[in-house]
């Protein structure tokens, strides 16, 4: 993901595009044994809740042949499977260097892993989230082409001054996406298959709402970056998404312009509800 705020160039030992070495040698013993835990807990708890791109992708790049995975060793399948490659980056990068990145087909994805003490929560995307969350997605064509244009889409909704409103397209897909298939509801989004509690409670708890995705909808609402969702957004196939944003954003973005913000735990009448939660959950954090 990005960040704002950065009005300086890349830091210092990083290239003009913000990418580093991903300096694998320097990976300590405990490190790699992060990874492995990180990655034995989230494999075994994925399948039946995972969708089939995420698993098969997960397959493909055998992200666990012991420690943490080389970036160039997963490129080498990656960029034969679409086209598509790792790029290490010191942590979040300024948003035009992310959209560039994604617009060219490369993902940036932090070099640094999270401490033992942060198995299941921490605030910067680390490589356990940008590789094992991510990375598995981008092996299936038609969410490789998604994440390229929302790359491109991504400048143009910077020059017009509607990053807030695409931003939430990203969180509700690409991050905290659902998937309905025939067998029920599957996770594609990284935010989630990257996290043990979350794999378990954007599925099963009956807190949060589950509703179908609809582009203006979710441009529309908030979302959290400090706790589960309160609403989940299931989109009817990959390919749906990608005919979705295909169309030219700027009507869209005009009606955006004067449309208000839909408070992120209500159901409208125009949703196609999947679960209508309790927001027992969120109602609890608020209480303390
Ligand atoms: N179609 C969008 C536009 O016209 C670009 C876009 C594509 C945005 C895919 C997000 C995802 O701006
Ligand atoms: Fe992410």
């Amino acid at each position: 993901m990005s960040a704002d705020g950065f009005s300086s160039g890349p830091p210092p030992g990083a290239a003009a595009d913000w990418t580093i070495d991903q300096g694998w040698d320097a990976y300590t013993a405990d490190e790699h044994a992060v990874w492995d835990l990180l990655y034995e807990r989230q494999a075994a708890m994925l399948p039946g809740r995972a969708c089939d791109a995420f698993l098969h992708g997960l397959d493909a790049l055998n992200l666990h042949r012991g420690g943490i995975p080389e970036f160039r060793r997963i490129n080498e399948d990656l960029q034969k499977l679409t086209g598509w490659s790792v790029v290490a980056v010191p942590g979040l990068v300024p948003d035009e260097v992310f959209f560039e990145h994604l617009a060219n087909r490369r993902f940036p994805a932090g070099q640094f892993i999270r401490r033992r003490d942060q198995l299941d929560y921490l605030q910067e995307p680390d490589i356990f989230h940008d590789v094992f969350g991510h990375v598995p997605m981008l092996t299936d064509p038609v969410f490789a082409d998604y994440m390229q244009a929302y790359g491109q889409g991504g400048m143009r909704a910077l020059g017009l001054g509607r990053l807030h409103n695409l931003a939430r397209l990203y969180w509700y897909t690409v991050e905290f996406g659902l998937l309905e298939t025939p067998a029920g509801l599957r996770i594609y989004g990284a935010g989630i298959v990257s996290s043990r509690t979350e794999s378990i409670f954007a599925l099963d708890d009956p807190s949060p709402n589950r509703l179908g995705f609809d582009l203006e909808r979710t441009m529309r609402t908030p979302y959290r970056i400090d706790d589960f969702q309160q609403v989940y957004f299931v989109i009817p196939s990959l390919q749906a998404l990608l005919d979705a944003t295909l169309e030219d954003f700027g009507a869209l973005y005009a009606r955006l312009d004067g449309a208000s913000d839909i408070p992120i735990d209500r159901v409208e009448p125009t949703d196609r509800v999947f679960t209508q939660g309790t927001q027992a959950y969120a109602a609890a954090k608020l209480r303390g």
